[in-house]
């Protein structure tokens, strides 16, 4: 018969979510498939023995190559840290920096992924806020110093030394995670992760971008481009009671993009958008989702008097706005960084009280390639996410 374990030894099974006998070690055995957690009896010495465990994980091993499926070890949270049993990713389209080395500073190989759903399942040293089996999310802002300028004054999200998650450090295509304690939001009950997933980036963007707008019930807002990020906004646009206009080169999306919310549906290309939202009194907020400086361009001629351009989506190449176009109708152009993790819980809260989901499909890690592929041929109605949880 197999020794009892020591205590130290329950403490760590349990610690890595082992229950029951340690004869019997707990496994999982989806098609994810983490093969161990943490320990392995052998017979021939009859004891307990620590075994390296390891994850299927999906990473971008170069700058522009292509996602590959590996197994790698579980990732050990340390202090300030907790690792999270990942239930559910959405492919953002800023997993484009990642995979085709766009964004400064990324170390290769690197797991992607900022939309990430799960389970705390381990806490580092030194981490009094959260414990073991709170549902929990991450997203794009993961981790800030709190002591230069800007998070001395609480705007964590511009921190001079902010991390990223799945840029900084390994994200979400993975069966495991951690990330800095700061960078975790709580998830309530009643979201289900596959749903949860894309609230934590495409969702907090569009609604804190919005929020932080000054629409108000009846105002006109058009949100360009529906994907990942524009079918949520059209959503919580809707729900502040705003008039809300879909600017979309897709026709088919039409029939979505009204149960969506939308009052209106401008099919981009096959008429002029900026005189369209011009016909409709001009725009109070245009939300621009999609990654094309040019089409961004196209529309600034939609705002209303006073109307604002709030620029979420990212393109290379310059957005051009003419200055008498601006200052006639004093009309504005911003940009909007998703938000920190409080943000995070407020949109994740906010949804869960209106109904408001995004409308998903799901791949197993193993498929994450083509999965990835439809989000970048617009093909994903709407959101593609991964689920290693299964
Ligand atoms: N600011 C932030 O914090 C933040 C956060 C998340 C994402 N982003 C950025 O926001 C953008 C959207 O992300 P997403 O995940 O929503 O992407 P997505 O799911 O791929 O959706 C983008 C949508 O934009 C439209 N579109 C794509 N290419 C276009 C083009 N060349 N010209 C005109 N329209 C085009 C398409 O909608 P239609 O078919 O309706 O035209 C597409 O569905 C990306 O640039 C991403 O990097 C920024
Ligand atoms: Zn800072
Ligand atoms: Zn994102």
């Amino acid at each position: 018969m197999p020794q009892t374990p020591t205590h130290t030894d329950a403490q760590t099974l349990t610690r890595h979510g082992v229950t029951g006998s340690p004869s019997a070690p707990s496994c999982r055995t989806d098609p994810a498939g983490v093969r161990f957690l943490g320990w392995s009896y052998n017979f021939s010495i009859n004891r307990l023995t620590p075994f390296m465990a390891t994850m299927q994980a999906v990473q971008v091993p170069e700058a522009g190559g292509d996602l590959e499926v590996v197994d790698v070890p579980v990732p050990e949270p340390g202090p300030n840290e907790v690792r999270v049993r990942v239930e559910a990713c959405g492919i953002c389209h800023s997993d484009a920096f990642v995979k085709d080395g766009t964004f400064p500073g990324i170390d290769y190989p690197r797991i992607p992924g900022h939309e990430v759903a799960g389970v705390v399942d381990a806490v580092g040293d030194d981490v009094d806020a959260w414990s073991e089996g709170q549902r929990v999310g991450v997203g794009w802002h993961g981790g800030h110093c709190f002591t230069c300028d800007a998070c001395r004054e609480g705007d964590f999200v511009n921190c001079e030394n902010a991390q990223i998650c799945g840029i900084s450090y390994d994200g979400g295509y993975a069966e495991y995670m951690t990330a800095p304690q700061e960078a975790v939001a709580a998830m309530p009950d009643d979201l289900p992760f596959d749903e949860a997933a894309p609230l934590l980036c495409a969702g907090i963007t569009t609604f804190n971008g919005l929020r932080n707008s000054d629409v108000g019930p009846g105002d006109l807002v058009a949100v360009q481009g529906i994907g990942g990020l524009g079918h949520l906004g059209i959503q919580y646009a809707a729900s502040f009671g705003c008039e809300v206009a879909a600017l979309s080169t897709s026709s088919d999306k039409e029939e979505l993009a009204l149960d969506l919310g939308a009052d209106h549906f401008i099919d981009a290309s096959a008429v002029n958008a900026a005189e369209a939202l011009q016909e409709l009194g001009g725009a109070d907020v245009i939300l621009a989702t999609a990654p094309s400086s040019a089409a961004i361009t196209s529309i600034t001629g939609g705002l209303g008097r006073d109307g604002s351009l709030v620029i979420v989506a990212v393109d290379g190449e310059p957005v051009q706005v003419s200055p008498m176009e601006l200052i006639q109708g004093r009309k504005s152009v911003s940009g909007w960084p998703s938000g920190s993790a409080d943000d995070s819980e407020d949109t994740l809260d906010f949804s869960a009280l209106t109904g408001i989901a995004p409308m998903i499909e799901t791949y197993p890690l193993a498929e994450a390639a083509d999965a990835y592929d439809r989000m970048i041929r617009n093909d994903a109605r709407f959101r593609v996410v991964l689920t290693p949880g299964g």
